[in-house]
């Protein structure tokens, strides 16, 4: 059976195409997020030069990217398998192209791209890595991509499998009995944290790490259930085409979550949810 986490028809199908999930959890974020500087805010900071050409792989809908237009000179490529978020993408970028480079919207999966001869001065691949199943490829192709003096942005999960929300979740589906198969933590843990660090690591070396925390405190329970349903957990499983896991069960786990939720929360009166960032800014 194929987890969701790693597999690209899938995330693209389910999690990217269907009601546009990545929306919720961004929006989600920019409300509850305690950190006075956001994400966007704090990758913006790291640009410390202009580039030629950009590529942006798993752009999603670009949102931060396309604020990055105005340190280019001449060409931005961006990629990705979810042609809902490319649609997306397509709007950002039409408003934050004041300096009018050459625009570039590929609907590719990273991997099977043959970009032939192409270099890029500026790499980015934001929150994408840890979605390919082989990573030290993806991370040598990004090396052939770049230029020899060029900058890559790699960002990705710290580990968060420790705070409520996650600790809950995963009690949840040993107590409604879920497939073994979705307690396995690792396809997470592959490139999240320390081991994405261990792994640019062998392509790179000169890494600069930042790590950026956004806790947020959510005292809105549908709030907290709509992010759930939108989240990584949810991802690491296999959506709709677990063959071996019915609608009931899915339904039984959310109706079951949500009872968590009010509990803790009427005890509480808040829930946080731990958000961790790991970026690695390189420079070849
Ligand atoms: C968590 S989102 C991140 C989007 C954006 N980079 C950001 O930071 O907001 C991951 C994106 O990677 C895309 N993606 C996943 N696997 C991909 C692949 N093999 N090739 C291209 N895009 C991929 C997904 O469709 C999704 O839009």
């Amino acid at each position: 059976m194929l987890n969701g986490y790693k597999n690209s028809t899938i995330l693209a199908q389910e999690f990217y195409n269907d009601k546009l999930k990545l929306q919720k959890r961004i929006d989600f974020w920019n409300e509850y997020g305690t950190n006075p500087t956001s994400y966007g805010e704090r990758l913006e900071s790291l640009i410390s030069d202009s580039y030629e050409n950009m590529l942006d792989i798993g752009c999603g809908n670009a949102q931060y990217s396309s604020r990055w237009l105005k340190y280019l000179k001449k060409s931005a490529t961006f990629m990705d398998i979810s042609q809902d978020l490319l649609n997306v993408a397509s709007k950002n970028i039409l408003e934050f192209n004041k300096n009018n480079v050459k625009i570039n919207i590929k609907k590719e999966n990273f991997l099977d791209e043959n970009f032939g001869s192409e270099k890029y001065d500026l790499v980015i691949a934001m929150h994408v890595l840890q979605h390919i199943d082989n990573i030290s490829c993806a991370l040598e192709k990004i090396n052939m991509l770049s230029e020899p003096n060029g900058t890559i942005f790699i960002t990705t999960y710290d580990n968060t499998l420790d705070d409520w929300l996650n600790t809950t979740h995963y009690q949840l589906l040993t107590d409604l009995k879920f497939p073994l198969r979705m307690l396995n933590k690792d396809q997470y843990l592959s490139f999240s944290g320390e081991n994405a660090i261990q792994e640019t690591r062998k392509v790179f070396k000169n890494i600069e790490e930042i790590k950026f925390h956004n806790d947020a405190i959510v005292t809105d329970c549908k709030k907290l259930l709509e992010y759930y349903e939108s989240s990584m957990m949810f991802r690491m499983s296999e959506g709709r085409r677990s063959k071996d896991v019915s609608n009931q069960q899915w339904y039984k786990l959310k109706q079951q979550m949500y009872t968590k939720i009010k509990d803790e929360m009427s005890r509480n009166g808040y829930i946080l949810v731990k958000g961790r960032v790991q970026i690695l800014k390189i420079k070849k």
